[in-house]
């Protein structure tokens, strides 16, 4: 393990939708499993029930609603990284922020930000992955913790779950399943940030401690 900051390291939360993930993010950092504290919660839709959870938790809140933006998606990165900003993050996270960046906006925040995607990476990169999922017909689904990269959902894994794919599924009840994964593997990753264990190499590679994280990611116990 490398130094531990001395200062609570600034978490940013973008968020588009239900806000479970925040959440586990929440109750983590407030039971200190996670040494860090959300600053603010961006969220890219004016009625998304995470800014209730937010504002529950005491959280700032700020709304850049993507459907009334008048821009490009280049302005409203821009505009996005302003409000960001305001809260000196250490980390981003994204948790269910359904819009893709710019270039520009994910190379500000290199090494310093992590997605969570409902699939086991490399596999059903995207939207709709437990659909598409049931519909290929694999036994074994999950989730992926990653560092966000210029390619979409296609940055180096940190870890993943995985669930069984069972007969009789919907696609409601595999992603039931997943979250249930998600809500677990999505703090321990932001923990390993927080506490100098993860980090992004200039080569693209996510490294744990001295250790190159294999393509599948650290498994969590
Ligand atoms: C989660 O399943 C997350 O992995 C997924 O959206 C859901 C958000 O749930 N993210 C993506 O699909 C990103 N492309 P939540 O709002 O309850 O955390």
């Amino acid at each position: 393990m490398t130094d531990v900051p001395s200062s609570p390291l600034s978490l940013v939360v973008l968020v588009s939708g239900n806000g479970s993930n925040l959440q586990a993010l929440l109750s983590a950092c407030a039971n200190g499993r996670i040494p860090a504290r959300v600053s603010a919660v961006v969220s890219s839709e004016a009625n998304a029930y995470a800014l209730v959870r937010a504002r529950e938790a005491q959280v700032a809140t700020e709304v850049l609603c993507h459907r009334s933006f008048i821009g490009s998606r280049k302005d409203y990165d821009a505009q996005l990284a302003e409000k960001v900003e305001r809260y000196q993050p250490g980390l981003v996270l994204l948790a269910g922020f359904m819009r893709v960046l710019t270039p520009t906006f994910v190379r500000q925040y290199r090494g310093r930000m992590l997605n969570i995607h409902p699939a086991l990476l490399p596999a059903f990169r995207g939207l709709h992955t437990h659909a598409r999922a049931l519909a290929s017909g694999v036994k074994v689904h999950g989730a992926t913790v990653h560092f966000v990269t210029e390619e979409l959902d296609g940055g180096p894994i940190v870890t993943q779950a995985r669930v069984p794919v069972l007969s009789g599924d919907t696609e409601a009840s595999l992603a039931a399943r997943v979250l249930v994964q998600e809500h677990i593997i999505y703090p321990q990753a932001v923990s390993w940030f927080a506490t100098g264990c993860l980090r992004l190499a200039e080569d693209d590679s996510a490294w744990f401690d001295d250790r190159l994280i294999p393509p599948q990611g650290v498994s969590v116990e």
